[in-house]
């Protein structure tokens, strides 16, 4: 994002960032990006960021906080994340309360988007359904094997690939339950913006164990831990699945025999009249040859985006929540323009 900023962008400014490592505080942001130093540093002070003077704050930490959204909403400052509120309306109420609360007193707006949850599970659905005539059923399926996926602090310790297959559930950790929620509100985001009357949303997984052992990064995953997870959030209406998300997630790419065999990326099915079917997938290039780590970094690139283009939108929104459904659809902010040196 702070390189889209500096190298694409002549209507955004980058005037601070907050880390969260001692060894970043007080360093340039340049050379944290391996570049000249910009005359803007890193800090670890909270109160620092909060007086800053900026129109939008782009949240994207590992583990999200209500309480750090709601004070810089208070403190006047937009927010644009990637980590949570794709769909207040079905948020933890006294979450949706206090966060309304903030933007009220600080006249802000936030948004919550990237690619699934996000454009994805969100955008692309209500695109594609400007073309239904009637829809029966819609299911999105991510196929994603995480070895190349370089947040390893995310695959081990938030998701609990390597711990045993019996310890994870849809509420087993908090994290575990937190990422759950976000797909369950992205399912309901699908049917409360398309007429679904959805009875309820229910959350399972499938946790199976690797055959062997996997180095991963700095990890090596062990044979016998968890290896595969496949994940189902179902909106149901009277007992009939009506939109469903389905991950099939693996480190170590095993496969379990018995699962679906989806493409790699993510498959969008809408049942209805008519049917379709959509597949997408980003690479860093489909006409250059790319390493293994460049095509990983594409998807990283597309989330981040997504929430980077829409800033100047989440900043004109009126105060309060401002979702894929509200906001008009975000397009490159950058597009084909490219900066003078
Ligand atoms: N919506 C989507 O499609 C989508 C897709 C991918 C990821 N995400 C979400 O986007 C966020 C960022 O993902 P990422 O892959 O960039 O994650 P990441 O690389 O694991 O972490 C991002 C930054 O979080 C900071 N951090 C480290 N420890 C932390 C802690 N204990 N609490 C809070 N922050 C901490 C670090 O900042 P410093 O190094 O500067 O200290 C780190 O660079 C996550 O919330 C992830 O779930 C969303």
């Amino acid at each position: 994002m702070m390189t889209a900023i500096l190298d694409d962008r002549d209507d955004l400014r980058l005037v601070g960032a907050r880390v969260y490592s001692d060894d970043k505080d007080g360093t340039d942001l340049g050379e944290l990006l391996g570049r000249d130093p910009i005359g803007v540093v890193a800090t670890t002070d909270v109160d620092a960021i909060l007086g800053l003077d900026a129109d939008c704050v782009l949240y994207t930490p590992r583990t999200a906080h209500v309480d750090d959204v709601c004070a810089l909403l208070a403190s006047g400052k937009n927010v644009a994340t990637t980590a949570f509120m794709f769909h207040p309306r079905r948020m933890d109420q006294a979450d949706r309360d206090r966060v309304l609360a903030a933007c009220e007193k600080g006249r802000s707006s936030v948004h919550g988007s990237g690619i699934n949850p996000g454009n994805l599970s969100g955008v692309l659905p209500l695109a594609l359904s400007g073309m239904s005539r009637t829809i029966d059923k819609i299911t999105l399926q991510e196929r994603a094997d995480w070895s190349v996926y370089e947040s390893t602090g995310i695959t081990f310790d938030n998701m609990a690939f390597g711990e045993p297959v019996d310890s994870i559930s849809p509420t087993a950790t908090d994290f575990l339950a937190f990422n759950s929620s976000i797909f369950t509100e992205q399912v309901w985001f699908l049917g409360d913006a398309l007429n679904a009357d959805l009875d309820e949303v229910t959350a399972t997984v499938e946790a199976v164990a690797a055959q062997q052992d996997h180095q991963i990064f700095e990890h090596l995953l062990q044979a016998g831990t968890t290896a595969g997870q496949r994940w189902n959030w179902r909106g149901l209406r009277d007992g009939e699945t009506l939109v469903e998300i389905e991950t099939l997630w693996t480190v170590g790419n095993e496969y379990p025999g018995h699962w679906p065999k989806p493409r790699h990326g993510w498959t969008l099915t809408i049942e209805g009249d008519p049917s379709m079917q959509t597949h997408f997938v980003s690479l860093a290039s489909f006409s250059r040859a790319a390493s293994m780590e460049e095509h990983v970094r594409s998807a990283n690139v597309a989330t981040a985006m997504q929430v980077l283009n829409a800033v100047p939108a989440v900043c004109e929104a009126p105060p309060g929540f401002a979702t894929s459904a509200t906001l008009p659809l975000i397009r490159s902010g950058s597009g084909f323009t490219r900066r003078q040196p």
